[in-house]
């Protein structure tokens, strides 16, 4: 019988090309940098399976072009680089890596949230210049951490991680989200309910966003929501770029209206050398790096392997974000 072919756009931990190789017919683009969109295309005519990244855009005219494309296996918990309805429509599998990230990313998020607030790459770029003359009474001040409120946009997986770390610190944890989680849990992560989103931004020392990228999601921080910070804010994004408008955040850090932030996302990524936020020196961007540990890329691969093996069986994938492509 003849095995399924496989286009995977990037090279992954070797675990789980191996478990592909077994069974498939499977070609990896070697490169760092991701296949061009008209590359990809080209690879994905005539493949069974796609396993991609979220840096690789598969959109209704890449479906078109792969007629025999069952599983499209995203290396990624977001998904927004996919045309879901689209892929379900064609009865098309889309599988997805939850769970495995949650904590690591949760742990950058806190890391992000502590350098931002106590300056810690300014610090050491200060270092580094030579500019450490004596120990100064005012030099390099920043907000404190430990109880403080901190304000999380999105209590799914990740905002309720964070949620836990906070709480080492004895901070106040405030969130809004749409659903509304139950008393009991509630308890348990030691969080509290914000009904009105403007209300937690004006409460909280430190707000960090963990919404998925949606429609009703894109810039839902803006110009209001950063006028709404206290000057002393510390602001965090470890989601989507777009969730952010960076035009608004650049003003509000340019002219004092919080305090610092720190982002692992960016607009565009990566992010145009020439961007203004690069000359900000109460701003830390990484790049995007949220599940970037060795065990946790690892168990995303594994995982991302085995979802692009059941879907190629015909299978739902044991984490698939349309099982209804397969089920109607
Ligand atoms: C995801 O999984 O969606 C992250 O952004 C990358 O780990």
């Amino acid at each position: 019988m003849e095995r399924p072919r496989v286009f995977i756009t990037r090279l992954i931990a070797q675990e789980a090309l191996d478990m592909i190789a077994q069974v498939t017919e499977m070609e990896v683009w070697p490169e760092e940098l991701p296949p061009s969109y008209d590359v990809l295309v080209e690879k994905a005519r005539g493949v069974d399976g796609l396993l991609t990244l979220l840096t690789d855009r598969i959109d209704l005219a890449l479906m078109e072009a792969a007629p025999k494309l069952k599983v499209i296996s995203n290396l990624a918990v977001g998904y927004d680089n996919i045309d879901v309805p689209e892929a379900t429509r064609r009865g098309i599998v889309v599988g997805n890596t939850p769970e495995v990230l949650t904590e690591t990313t949760a742990d950058l998020a806190f890391a992000l949230l502590m350098a931002a607030a106590r300056r810690v790459v300014e610090a050491d770029n200060y270092t580094g210049k030579g500019r450490w003359k004596t120990w100064g009474p005012m030099v390099l001040l920043g907000q404190d951490i430990h109880h403080a409120t901190l304000g999380i946009v999105g209590l799914g997986r990740i905002g309720a991680e964070v949620a836990k770390r906070a709480r080492g610190f004895n901070m106040k944890v405030l969130y809004y989200d749409q659903v509304r989680r139950s008393e009991e849990e509630e308890r348990q992560l030691g969080v509290e309910y914000v009904s009105e989103p403007m209300k937690l931004l004006s409460s909280a020392d430190f707000i960090t966003v963990h919404v998925p990228l949606l429609p009703q999601t894109h810039h839902l921080i803006g110009a209001a929501e950063f006028a709404t910070m206290k000057p002393t804010a510390v602001f965090i994004n470890t989601s989507r770029g777009p969730v952010v408008d960076q035009k608004a955040l650049y003003e509000a850090l340019k002219f004092g209206q919080i305090f610092a932030a720190a982002i692992d996302v960016t607009e565009v990524e990566p992010i145009s050398p020439d961007d203004p936020l690069l000359t900000l020196d109460n701003l830390i961007i990484t790049p995007h790096i949220g599940s970037a540990s060795f065990a946790t890329r690892r168990n995303m691969a594994l995982m991302a392997a085995e979802n692009l093996l059941a879907g190629l069986r015909g299978e739902i994938p044991p984490n698939c974000v349309n099982p209804e492509a397969l089920t109607g």
